[in-house]
């Protein structure tokens, strides 16, 4: 199996997923800005709630992936209030003819006080775990 992962992150939450799940995958965590030029299995892409949407760059990104390069797009990440993104990059992943892998990782992420500390290194464990099911 083939692996990318890619993040989005406004205040480090994200990051902190991606590096672990990456390293547990054997490659690098990389920034959204930095395109997937080869082809692979499976995209881990991190992202998250902002103001109740994913990130305009987070669209872009999914937007301008090569579905002949992407196998499937896994989706992870965190928030303070809302559950998963899976919906909102499912639906941009679906006008490029991208996949979506059924399973998704997702936890609390610490926002303004509240969830203070997540992810956690629970959360961490449970994303290396998530992670595994992969290889
Ligand atoms: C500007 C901003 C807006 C946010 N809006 C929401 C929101 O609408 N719903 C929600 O559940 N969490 C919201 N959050 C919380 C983030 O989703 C949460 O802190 C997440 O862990 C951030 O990941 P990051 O550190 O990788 O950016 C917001 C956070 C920020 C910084």
């Amino acid at each position: 199996m083939t692996y990318a992962v890619r993040y989005y992150t406004k205040t480090g939450n994200t990051k902190r997923l991606a590096e672990a799940i990456a390293k547990e995958l054997g490659v690098e965590a990389l920034p959204i800005s930095e395109p997937v030029n080869e082809a692979v299995d499976y995209l881990f892409l991190g992202n998250s709630y902002y103001a109740f949407n994913i990130d305009p760059e987070v669209r872009a990104f999914v937007s301008s992936l090569d579905k002949e390069k992407v196998g499937k797009i896994v989706n992870f990440g965190s928030a303070a209030m809302l559950n998963s993104t899976y919906k909102k990059v499912k639906a941009v992943a679906d006008t490029v003819g991208i996949a979506m892998d059924d399973k998704e990782f997702h936890c609390k992420g610490e926002f303004k006080g509240i969830h203070k500390g997540r992810p956690n290194e629970n959360d961490i464990k449970n994303a290396i775990q998530f992670a595994k099911q992969y290889k």
